[in-house]
């Protein structure tokens, strides 16, 4: 059992000043280091927690002693600090999305492959008690059909925007949604989606849509846009025998049977993947709902829906268990309705 984790941070922005606070709060903790080449935002956020500053994630792991590393970078900065990372044999915290494009989150996958490594990801909706609940009424009432949606603004990051700096919408943002999804109704195996709104390949799609096959045999939708002046709507809506529920990061609406009912979300869940990491970490029971490997499942969905809207067709979802990472179209030959 460690007394003192100490962790350094790799990437100092809003998420990262975010996280650092958290684990200050909490008894028993350290934040160590942190590293970003944005050398004033390092000094800024090392302040606040009395830790040495480094340019990047290299030097910090050459320099330090630490129990843990926190991975809160663009998605177009992952790749180098993981495998880093994984090669120390260091537990890892990872923000969402785990990568910007496939190919470099299936190398951090095949690295991690066969290593017992404390990992967790930033994909706190999994963390919500109406999370539970709503898991919870579709034990015995299997989901058939999901609706998934993030209807918002273009967020503040300058990275945002551009496909080769954040991945697009449903990579970087609709990932939330799309993981609850999977939490509630299991792997989604075919993707078809349609784009529009780029008008240069390095644009991203503002609107975009999707139609999603389940591996349990349920149906979906994924409907994301940027278009907004703000947060219209993001959530996730199943429907099965007799029931329907929808969930959002704060409240869960319930009809069953005709009767409904509706549950506020019991506080932020946010700090509560950081709480869990550390826990684990520690060495006290792993209670971490989303590990790097399921995080990566999600990634592989958001993929291969903008893979789909990118080349027009049906893509299948790998599986990310270690088979080849194809994308071959879907035949159409036969379908089963
Ligand atoms: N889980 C959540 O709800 C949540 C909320 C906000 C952001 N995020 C995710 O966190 C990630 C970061 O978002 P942000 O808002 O903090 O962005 P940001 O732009 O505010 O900060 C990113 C920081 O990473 C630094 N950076 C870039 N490349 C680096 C590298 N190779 N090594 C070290 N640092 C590097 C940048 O200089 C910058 O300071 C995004 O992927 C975002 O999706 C998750």
């Amino acid at each position: 059992m460690l007394s003192t984790v100490r962790i350094g941070m790799v990437g100092a922005g809003a998420v990262a000043a975010r996280h650092l606070r958290t684990l200050l709060a909490m008894d028993g903790v350290e934040v160590a280091a942190v590293a970003d080449p944005a050398l004033e935002r390092a000094k800024e956020l090392a302040a606040e927690a009395g830790a040495a500053v480094y340019p990047n994630h290299m030097e910090l792991l050459e320099a330090e002693r630490l129990d843990a590393v926190y991975i809160c970078v663009p998605p177009f900065a992952h790749g180098a600090p993981e495998l880093a990372v994984i090669d120390a044999g260091l537990p890892m915290f990872v923000e969402k999305p785990v990568a910007i494009d496939q190919e470099t989150a299936a190398a951090i996958a095949a690295r991690l492959a066969g290593r017992s490594l404390v990992t967790c990801t930033g994909y706190h909706w999994r963390w919500l008690d109406i999370f539970d609940r709503a898991a919870a009424l579709l034990a015995d009432r299997p989901a058939r059909l999901v609706q998934c949606w993030w209807l918002d603004k273009v967020p503040p990051p300058p990275w945002w925007l551009r496909r080769d700096g954040s991945g697009g919408q449903t990579i970087e943002q609709t990932t939330h949604v799309l993981d609850a999804a999977r939490g509630l109704a299991g792997d989604v195996t075919e993707a078809h989606a349609f784009g529009a709104g780029a008008a240069t390949a390095d644009d991203i799609h503002d609107v975009s849509v999707a139609s999603l096959r389940f591996a349990s045999g349920a149906v979906g939708t994924v409907a994301s846009t940027c278009l907004l002046p703000r947060l219209h709507r993001a959530g996730v809506q199943v429907v099965a025998d007799g029931l329907s529920l929808e969930l959002s990061e704060t409240e869960l609406v319930v009809e069953v049977d005709g009767r409904r009912d509706g549950w506020t979300a019991d506080g932020d869940a946010r700090p509560r993947p950081d709480r869990d990491f550390v826990a684990a970490v520690r060495g006290d029971e792993d209670r971490i709902r989303v590990p790097w490997p399921e995080a990566y499942r999600t990634h592989l969905l958001a993929c291969a829906i903008t893979r789909s809207a990118d080349e027009g067709r049906p893509v299948p979802v790998p599986e990310g268990s270690g088979e080849p990472q194809g994308g071959a179209p879907v035949d159409r030959g036969r379908t089963d309705g």
